[in-house]
């Protein structure tokens, strides 16, 4: 019997972990799990609304760790996630992503003697100005098992000196949440459109764009974030633009003194996943600086402009239907206004995106 402690903290982290944890409890002979929630996020539409919508237990423990700077966010974290391991003792502690509670989680873990894994590991951006990109590199050198989503992950590690044996090329675990919960998502649609008036006759729906944003290098600068909204304002004379306003970004517009009903862009709290993912699967044009949503949009073969000058999820463009733009008026307005006008062809869905990741990684932990 392996005892495994899972992580959660972030909003991405809920829809990463959910199946993983799912499967571990389908083999109650072979894994027991403890689930730790580290309080990195705690506004109800930033964690609690998921336990529901994903079918999650409520985490066994939580550490309220709450917002910080970067230090003392990651040493609450730790010192919490610390007593956990003393009293809980596991064989392997699982964090997902790239967020502060992850590579918190992962050093307090092998300083303790215990192992990591490392749930979409290998992702580079190759640039160390992102917190993310930080927290990658921490992660994976210091777990011991690496559980990839795309080929690019692989490349990065080797390239990086860590053993093709800690490797383990699974999918995605985000894609699962989505396949399993997209027919639930589907039936929203006939009364969330309605609602927001976003029905049309015998169609699919009117065209919009929906949008989030959340990274500091397009929210924290109130000139780029100023630039952003003006292009989004463009835009929203022309067709409904639904922006879904991270609890950053809401701080950072409330600051810059633009008051949500002054405009024409629709400023909404943070949806809920099946609210949210049913918008996307009927959205025209994404406009985004998510990691996650980058890669549901390319599963659904919806057009998504990412307001960055790189992503670590190159296979979002090479075989997605993402595309990197400038954070300009110009550039926001130009391009989605291009994706309308063209839409964007040739996108597939990449390989071992299929809904059984954490089957993948649940064969990994019954092998090693
Ligand atoms: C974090 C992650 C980022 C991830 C994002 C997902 C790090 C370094 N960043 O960014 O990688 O893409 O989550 O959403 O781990 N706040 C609230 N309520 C909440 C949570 C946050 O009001 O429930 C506000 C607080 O003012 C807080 C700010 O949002 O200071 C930022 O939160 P934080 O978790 O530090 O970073 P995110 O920008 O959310
Ligand atoms: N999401 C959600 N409601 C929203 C916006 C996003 O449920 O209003 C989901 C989205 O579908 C994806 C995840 O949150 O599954 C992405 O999280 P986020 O963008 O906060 O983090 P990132 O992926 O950038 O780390």
């Amino acid at each position: 019997m392996k005892k495994i402690i899972l992580v959660v903290g972030a909003r991405p982290n809920f829809m990463k972990i959910a199946p993983v944890l799912r499967e571990l409890k389908s083999h109650p002979g072979d894994f027991e799990t403890l689930l730790v929630h580290t309080g990195q996020h705690y506004d109800k539409n930033m964690s609690a609304v998921f336990f529901d919508e994903l079918s999650m237990p409520r985490p066994d423990i939580h550490l309220k760790a709450g917002s910080a700077s970067h230090a003392v966010q990651t040493a609450r974290i730790m010192e919490g996630f610390e007593k956990v391991l003393f009293d809980f003792r596991p064989d392997l502690v699982m964090v997902p992503g790239d967020v502060n509670s992850a590579a918190a989680c992962a050093l307090t873990s092998v300083k303790e003697g215990v192992p990591a894994a490392h749930i979409e590991a290998g992702l580079r951006s190759f640039d160390r100005t992102m917190p993310e990109e930080i927290n990658r590199v921490v992660t994976d050198h210091i777990s011991d098992l690496l559980f990839t989503t795309e080929e690019s992950g692989r490349m990065n590690l080797e390239k990086e000196g860590i053993s093709s044996e800690k490797i383990h090329f699974v999918g995605n675990t985000m894609i699962d949440t989505l396949v399993s919960l997209l027919p639930k998502a589907a039936r929203k649609w006939p009364e969330l459109s309605e609602s927001m008036d976003l029905s049309a006759e015998g169609g699919r729906g009117r065209e919009y764009v929906l949008v989030t944003l959340h990274r500091p290098s397009n929210v924290d600068d109130p000139t780029v974030l100023k630039e952003i909204i003006d292009g989004l304002e463009r835009v929203a004379e022309e067709v409904p633009v639904i922006f879904s306003v991270h609890p950053r970004t809401a701080e950072k517009i409330n600051n810059l003194g633009i008051s949500s009903v002054s405009g024409q862009i629709r400023f909404l709290e943070p949806l809920g996943y099946l609210e949210f993912l049913s918008l996307t699967a009927h959205a025209s044009a994404v406009l985004t600086d998510s990691g996650g949503i980058q890669e549901e949009t390319t599963y659904l073969g919806i057009p998504c402009l990412t307001a960055r000058s790189n992503t670590e999820r190159p296979v979002t463009i090479t075989k997605g239907t993402n595309r990197l733009i400038e954070s300009t008026s110009d550039a926001i307005f130009s391009e989605i206004r291009r994706v309308l006008n063209q839409g964007i062809s040739g996108a597939s869905r990449p390989e071992l995106w299929d809904g059984k990741a954490a089957g993948r990684i649940a064969q990994v932990l019954l092998a090693v």
